[in-house]
């Protein structure tokens, strides 16, 4: 059985991931309005990624014999200058969900709950990929400066991501 600390920590984490879906389905469709469509399929795996990630909380929750309860989603916002702008909001927001896993770990640890800390080590791990991932793609953009035919190149290179399935 899960405690009601942990319980009521995951719920919250539940959350924060569907936020994180949902601010990048809202990248994806701004950068379709500027014709990326490309990085639009980036953006929708990352959104993707992160519903999986809902996922494999509400799950946990679950078979602990946990309540799941589901709190409303913050709106995102829906429009930017540029997709220099976007990768660096989205490398802040991944390094945010780094802190909040950081953060549910330290709870785990002092809850001496060891399913927890054992279920926390994959985000732990999934994270420094994450920050890896946009940093890489942040840094090839501002090279490039965002635009040019290394953008039309790029934008075909991100149209080849493809989805993952983590749960
Ligand atoms: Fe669910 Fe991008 O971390």
């Amino acid at each position: 059985m899960i405690n009601k600390k942990i319980e009521q920590e995951f719920n919250k984490q539940i959350n924060a991931e569907f936020y994180s879906a949902y601010l990048y389905l809202s990248m994806s469709a701004y950068l379709s309005s500027i014709n990326l469509s490309g990085f639009a399929n980036w953006m929708e795996i990352q959104f993707q990624e992160e519903m999986s990630h809902a996922l494999k909380f509400y799950n946990y929750v679950i078979e602990r014999g946990g309540s799941v309860e589901l709190e409303a989603i913050e709106k995102p916002r829906s429009s930017w200058n540029g997709i220099i702008e976007i990768f660096e909001e989205t490398l802040k927001h991944e390094q945010h969900v780094t802190s909040l896993i950081n953060n549910l770990m330290t709870i785990a640890f002092e809850e001496k709950d060891h399913a927890s800390v054992s279920f926390l080590q994959w985000f732990v791990d999934e994270q420094v990929e994450e920050e890896a991932s946009v940093d890489e793609v942040l840094q090839q953009l501002i090279l490039i400066e965002g635009k040019g035919s290394a953008l039309f190149m790029l934008d075909r290179e991100a149209k080849a991501r493809v989805f993952n399935p983590v749960v």
